[in-house]
């Protein structure tokens, strides 16, 4: 194997560019010409490939979001583009491209190693919703965890001060790992994600006893995928009689420097994938489960549901029994 690429697909991640760095480096080290796609898939249609050295990577390493930038792409599901995306490869003299995504972008990656048969493809799960299949970890989801816990501090101060309710929106698509675990990280008084059904007169019962007792405000992280946050802040207001407002925190939640854990993270993941590249894997993402980074075949990630850890789940389900009591 003599050239690689590295591409970005989907959501960016902080955490991306220390994967960029580590890829440059450790494809050096391995006698190997490291190249860049620009852009996703779109670049790779484009052809907005190129050599990358040393340089590009100084000083990247603390920096979030991707330096070769990212694309949804509509075109890659046509497979005409996808056949002028490998010619693009071949062009090139690149034998193995890794490609840092989430689902959707495994998918397509899938559908180009069908369609090319010599080159090498690796998938690294890169999104802050940890929505992934087979892989306890995607890369970014500890510094958007705590860019998140840095939000809800904060407006935990005004909460207090105002002594009122705050409904907080946490991303994640259809999944509720990130507003469980900042529920829970955050002390949060109620936690609403699609996976553990609530129910809001349980609820109630709870928070009317705890302001007999004092309390005096509230925080509510809700996943995204409920679309009720509004609602549910009229909850507040109606049911619980206290001032209530809503906080979005949308696109906030995928920058920022990233934590020290993204970047050695990023330095295994994509050590791992080169490795399998250079062992003759010709298709497999590559999946951290309890301390272990192990490639698995692209049909046991990328078409399959994703689970939250049972423990997790056991621990959300507390939050509607009334032992969240402290004032
Ligand atoms: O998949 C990452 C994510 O940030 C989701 O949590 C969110 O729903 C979505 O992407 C937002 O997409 P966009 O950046 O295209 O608005």
């Amino acid at each position: 194997m003599k050239k690689i690429a590295i591409l970005c697909s989907g959501g960016d991640v902080s955490g991306m560019n220390a994967a960029l760095k580590r890829f440059v480096e450790y494809a050096f080290d391995r006698g190997m010409q490291p190249c860049f796609v620009e852009n996703g898939y779109e670049g790779l249609i484009d052809n907005q490939i190129h050599e990358a050295g040393y340089s590009d990577v100084a000083g990247i390493i603390s920096i979030g979001g991707t330096k070769i930038h990212t694309s949804r792409s509509e075109r890659f599901k046509e497979e005409a583009y996808r056949r002028k995306a490998l010619e693009n490869l071949r062009t090139h003299g690149i034998d193995g491209l890794v490609i840092l995504g989430g689902d959707g972008s495994f998918k397509g990656m899938q559908k180009l190693a069908d369609e090319s048969g010599d080159i090498g493809f690796i998938g690294i799960p890169s999104t802050i919703d940890n929505d992934i299949a087979g892989t306890q970890y995607c890369l970014g989801v500890d510094t958007a965890l705590n860019g998140i816990r840095v939000s809800i501090d904060a407006i935990r101060d005004t909460a207090s001060s105002f002594g009122r309710a705050f409904v907080i929106e946490v991303m994640g698509r259809e999944c509720g790992y990130l507003a469980l675990v900042s529920a829970l990280t955050s002390g949060a008084e109620m936690c609403l994600i699609p996976e553990i059904p609530y129910d809001l007169s349980v609820y109630k019962e709870d928070f009317l006893q705890q302001k007999k007792e004092g309390r005096s405000y509230f925080i509510a992280v809700v996943s995204e995928a409920l679309k009720n946050s509004e609602e549910i802040s009229r909850w507040f207001e109606e049911e619980i009689e206290v001032e209530s407002r809503v906080t979005v925190l949308g696109h906030v939640q995928r920058g920022g420097i990233p934590t020290v854990h993204d970047r050695l993270m990023a330095f295994h993941f994509v050590t791992t994938g080169i490795d399998a590249l250079l062992g003759g894997t010709k298709s497999a993402v590559v999946c951290y489960n309890n301390g272990t980074f192990v490639c698995k075949p692209i049909e046991k990630v990328a078409f399959k549901k994703y689970y939250i850890d049972e423990d997790l789940l056991k621990l959300g389900r507390e939050f509607e029994s009334p032992q969240h009591k402290q004032v």
